[in-house]
């Protein structure tokens, strides 16, 4: 077959014969398990046009077997703000590094997920392209940045994607690309995916609405119990839940009273068909996080000096600040000369989001069942009581009988070890122990050898302790090996999970030696990086190692996802 020029592939994989199951490695950087999926998706395609795909986690990938590959496909999440997602930092370290090999021979696509309201959109994607092309990679297909509503816009991406990496013709030098460099993912992730997605939710009957927390915390903790149905919604410990609100009515309707219209007008809805501006505020707009559009556009038409000031200075930390606590209503009573008609205002809003929440069962022990365990957020601000859209939708308007939409998260990355005599470390305090009581069921119901190991905290034993009863009972029937807590606010200084690691540091020095997998879960901004640092301390200080010893010795646990983390 005849040499095909990237960038023509579009036209050219009709007329060159492919070689049979050329290899296409599709790397994906994933932190809540979207972009996972993607790269699934993105082997299908390629299988089915004769192409053999490699799928694999970032991080899994050494720099020097990059570079001895051909065709490569990558599709990485953003995290944070513009931050590589957790399977990608070592790797980005590596490309990023100016001892990175050239990657002459590697033609490459790029796929980035991001979010538009966070800064650094796409970021990691639009590095690893830059940064791929620096090396001497060619690009056989443009960049696509996805928002939120990735779905269409990666399956476009897709079939682009595919033809062009088909079109590349023969192997990379010596030996060739076999495709051996990378371990592929596990079969688990190979599933045919669920009939119930973000688009399609599944109308979940609930069961239980309950609260966990005790009187006197200052956190309203809840769990709520879905019936799975008998229509194929299912999930593995680990999986997240993704869930449809519905907005607070109350905001809804002060939103129409402020349009100066009334609730039943009539607006055209996206699809073209006419529906009551009360309906589509109510389960179709993001009416409390308010968009940069409808930011722009008030700034412009209100004259609000501040507010003008900061975008004019792009000062993104002011803006935040700004924007505390307001809401769509709060924008639209800004200045006294706003009057928008209904339709500007809708063309003005994003599309209400599904939130995902972590698992908190297993559907081993929690038979038909899938289980929530989700904190309120209640604040207050400029006189009026607010509320986070899912989470108060689910503990004030969702009881027993209702139904919710809802679908399954699937988080490969996030599971238990395939031994189930492997030790296992989770570190979840507060609402983060909600995958660790999945495992904890799970691993009983498996019959598990391996032990257990939990780290919880919160403010107060007496009020926060949830599950308590379980853990307990857990602990008695030798699941739950041991069980170290941490309540902040119980004594003047504070103590912390990662206190109790440092505190336990030897034995949990050595219970890594023995081939403990580690796991995090919940805030990650301080949390997440603060028991990262106990983590890397504590190998240092019990394995007699200097700093960056102790960093190799956790970035192997890390590639060996002995060190896996779902953090939010
Ligand atoms: P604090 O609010 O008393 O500071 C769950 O929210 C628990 O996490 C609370 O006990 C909270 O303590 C604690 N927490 C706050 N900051 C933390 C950090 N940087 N690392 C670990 N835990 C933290």
């Amino acid at each position: 077959s005849r040499t095909v020029m990237p960038g023509q592939t579009g036209t050219a994989t009709a007329t060159v014969e492919r070689t049979a199951g050329a290899a296409v490695h599709i790397l994906f950087g994933s932190q809540t398990g979207n972009a996972e999926s993607v790269a699934e998706d993105a082997a299908a395609a390629a299988r089915a046009h004769g192409l053999e795909p490699l799928v694999a986690g970032l991080d899994t990938v050494d720099i020097n077997a990059l570079s001895a590959m051909r065709r490569v496909l990558v599709i990485t999440s953003t995290y944070g703000e513009g931050e590589m997602p957790d399977n990608a930092q070592l790797f980005w370290d590596a490309v990023e590094s100016e001892s990175a090999p050239r990657l002459d021979g590697l033609y490459f696509g790029v796929l980035a997920l991001g979010d538009t309201s966070y800064d650094g959109y796409c970021q990691s994607g639009k590095n690893i392209d830059a940064r791929f092309e620096a090396l001497g990679g060619t690009r056989v297909v443009d960049r696509t940045d996805c928002d939120v509503d990735y779905e269409d816009d990666a399956a476009e991406w897709i079939v682009r994607a595919v033809a062009a990496v088909a079109g590349v013709d023969g192997d990379a030098g010596p030996g060739g690309d076999t495709g051996a460099a990378v371990v592929p993912v596990a079969s688990g992730s190979l599933k045919t995916k669920s009939q119930w997605t973000r688009k399609n939710p599944y109308p979940a009957t609930v069961l239980a609405n309950r609260l966990l927390s005790g009187e006197g915390s200052a956190k309203e903790v809840r769990h709520f119990t879905f019936a799975l149905g008998e229509d194929g919604l299912d999930y593995e410990a680990g999986d997240g839940l993704g869930i449809r609100p519905i907005n607070d009515p109350a905001l809804v309707d002060a939103i129409i009273r402020q349009l100066g219209v009334s609730g039943d007008c009539v607006v055209t809805a996206k699809d073209g068909s006419s529906v009551p501006l009360d309906q589509v505020l109510t389960s179709d707009y993001e009416i409390s996080i308010p968009s940069r559009d409808l930011i722009d556009d008030i700034a412009r038409r209100s004259g609000d000096a501040e507010l003008q000031h900061i975008l004019d200075t792009e000062d993104r930390e002011a803006l935040d600040a700004w924007l505390w606590g307001k809401d769509v209503l709060d924008l639209l009573q800004l200045g006294t000369t706003v009057r928008l008609n209904p339709e500007e205002l809708l063309g003005l809003l994003r599309p209400l989001q599904h939130r995902v929440y972590s698992i908190s069962s297993s559907p081993l022990a929690h038979d038909g069942t899938v289980h929530l365990t989700v904190a309120s957020v209640r604040y207050r601000s400029g006189e009026r009581d607010r509320g986070g859209v899912c989470s108060t939708y689910l503990a004030d308007r969702v009881g027993e009988g209702d139904r919710v939409g809802v679908f399954v998260s699937k988080n490969n990355s996030f599971r238990l070890p395939a031994d189930d005599a492997a030790p296992v470390v989770m570190i979840g305090p507060g609402t983060g122990i909600a995958p660790f009581r999945a495992f904890l069921h799970e691993r009983r119901a498996r019959n598990a050898s391996g032990q257990n190991w939990l780290f919880f905290g919160d403010q107060h034993q007496s009020s926060d302790f949830i599950y308590e009863d379980e853990l307990n009972g857990l602990t008695r029937d030798g699941v739950l090996t041991r069980l170290d807590l941490a309540f902040s606010r119980d004594q003047s200084e504070k103590i912390y999970v990662q206190t109790r690691m440092r505190e336990q540091g030897r034995e949990l020095f050595a219970w890594l030696e023995k081939g403990a997998h580690v796991y995090v879960c919940g805030d990650a901004t301080r949390m997440a990086k603060d028991v990262d640092d106990a983590l890397h301390e504590l190998v240092a200080e019990h394995g007699g190692l200097d700093a960056d010893t102790a960093e190799d010795y956790v970035n192997n646990l890390k590639r060996s996802k002995r060190y896996l983390r779902d953090v939010y």
